[in-house]
């Protein structure tokens, strides 16, 4: 891709953007928008980061974030303002001058102090502004319509052709550390150290990921957060479960993988469930409801217990009774983009709730799939003694094989991880092709 390829695909993605706001704001009778854009925090040091941290309140509008506060006035047909907050610091380094892509496609007014910000903004009209509340300007107290978020939130699930560049790019940012870190795990390294080859190998350091490394050895697999990183190394590397992403010009990407040490019950299991995540990711057609596949997942990670002898009972009567949910407690997976759970999976353009299925509070995605959509396939089976204790205590507890079970549990479990863009015929999976092309 050549430098004036990139202007094209991001002048494109800008008028795209440029005409669902026009929409929205014709929707919510607004004349114009103001939206902060989103800033890169300046953590304390020590401040432990928020897992799954995705703080920026960005409505699909710009697709570059420097580090710096960015506020946009857009005026329907108009080239949009963008005040860009440089402030004097000497005690951090401060927001370099703007560049990239996307600076010629704004009317870029550089401050160093927020006050000098109201002059660059709209005066007059209805205004809808978009923001966090305790980030607003005297005058500028965001409103937040609910109209102008729903229709904005639900067309950010349909990517424009810039934004699935971007995300191609973060997952070639983050195979390289997914194969760093097999290796270190395949050295004996200490959770701490396999992080440490994952950030070396992306570029990345632990305040610039798009969510914290969960970085998983042996029975640690079963938390399905888990958030330290022991610096000790373990008397046995029986497994690893890396849940890893990358950032790119603001877009996150999303990766999990199991290795195994070549224990043969085990490995089989890692297999199993990756022929199923594989099949689910060919399932990510236009047409499909996500709720359907999430329960499908079910269907197939059940027949893997049965058949492994983990569990004696007909795939449809585990669903039904909650047995899979002991093993698999998650949801199928989510929409990604410039969060890593992006926004919008429940709802429809005019924000009404598309309702989970009974059973199942951890979905994060409802919708139904059409062409632009990335999600994630997530499907994961593990061993979580406080899930398995209280499913020894139903009448199903007797088709479980206990001995099995006790024979995996300091496995932890495996989880596979990919990013798939729905499109208008066969899906595209944007991590298998990543992987592919550095294999
Ligand atoms: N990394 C968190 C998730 O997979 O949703
Ligand atoms: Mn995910
Ligand atoms: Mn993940």
């Amino acid at each position: 891709m050549t430098p004036s390829d990139n202007v094209t695909l991001y002048r494109a993605h800008l008028s795209t953007i440029k005409a669902r706001i026009d929409q929205a704001l014709e929707k919510g009778g607004f004349d114009h928008l103001l939206s902060g854009l989103g800033h890169r925090e300046i953590r304390i040091p020590r401040r432990p980061p928020l897992p799954l941290q995705a703080q920026r309140p960005v409505q699909g509008l710009a697709a570059a974030y420097p580090a710096s506060p960015l506020l946009d006035s857009l005026y329907p047909g108009r080239k949009p303002v963008l005040v860009y907050y440089q402030p004097d610091d000497y005690w951090h380094v401060p927001p370099s001058a703007p560049e990239g892509v996307w600076v010629d496609e704004f009317d870029i007014r550089v401050i160093s102090d927020p006050a000098e910000a109201v002059k660059h903004l709209p005066t007059g009209g209805k205004t809808a502004i978009l923001g966090e509340t305790d980030a607003a300007l005297p005058g500028f107290l965001p409103n937040n319509p609910k109209v102008v978020l729903d229709y904005l939130h639900f067309h950010r699930a349909f990517k424009t052709a810039y934004e699935l560049d971007r995300m191609r790019a973060a997952q070639r940012r983050a195979v390289p550390g997914h194969l760093a870190a097999r290796a270190a795990f395949q050295a004996g390294a200490p959770e701490m150290q396999v992080h440490a080859a994952y950030l070396a190998a992306t570029g990345h350091t632990d305040f610039d990921l798009p969510y914290t490394n969960i970085v998983c050895l042996n029975q640690h697999a079963a938390v399905l957060h888990y958030q330290y990183k022991d610096v000790a190394a373990p008397p046995q590397h029986r497994t690893l479960l890396i849940d890893a992403g990358a950032e790119v010009d603001g877009y996150a990407s999303d990766i999990t993988r199991t290795w195994d040490n070549g224990d043969s019950d085990f490995a089989t299991l890692v297999s199993a469930v990756d022929d199923e995540q594989q099949a689910l990711c060919d399932k990510v057609r236009a047409g499909t409801d996500y709720r359907d596949l999430h329960l499908e997942c079910h269907l197939r990670l059940g027949n893997v217990l049965r058949t492994l002898g983990i569990v004696d009972m007909e795939p449809g009567e585990m669903l039904s009774s909650g047995v899979t949910s002991t093993f698999f407690p998650h949801g199928l997976g989510h929409p990604i983009g410039l969060q890593v759970h992006d926004v919008a999976g429940f709802s429809d353009e005019d924000g009404n709730l598309i309702p989970r299925p009974n059973g199942h509070p951890y979905l994060r995605m409802t919708r139904t799939l059409a062409p632009g959509m990335v999600v994630t396939i997530e499907p994961g089976i593990y061993f979580i003694p406080t899930l398995l204790s209280k499913l020894k205590a139903t009448p199903q507890a007797k088709a479980v094989n206990w001995a099995q079970v006790e024979k995996l549990l300091p496995y932890g479990g495996v989880r596979i991880e990919d990013e798939v863009h729905c499109t208008d015929a066969a899906p595209e999976n944007l991590t298998r092709d990543a992987f592919a092309a550095l294999s």
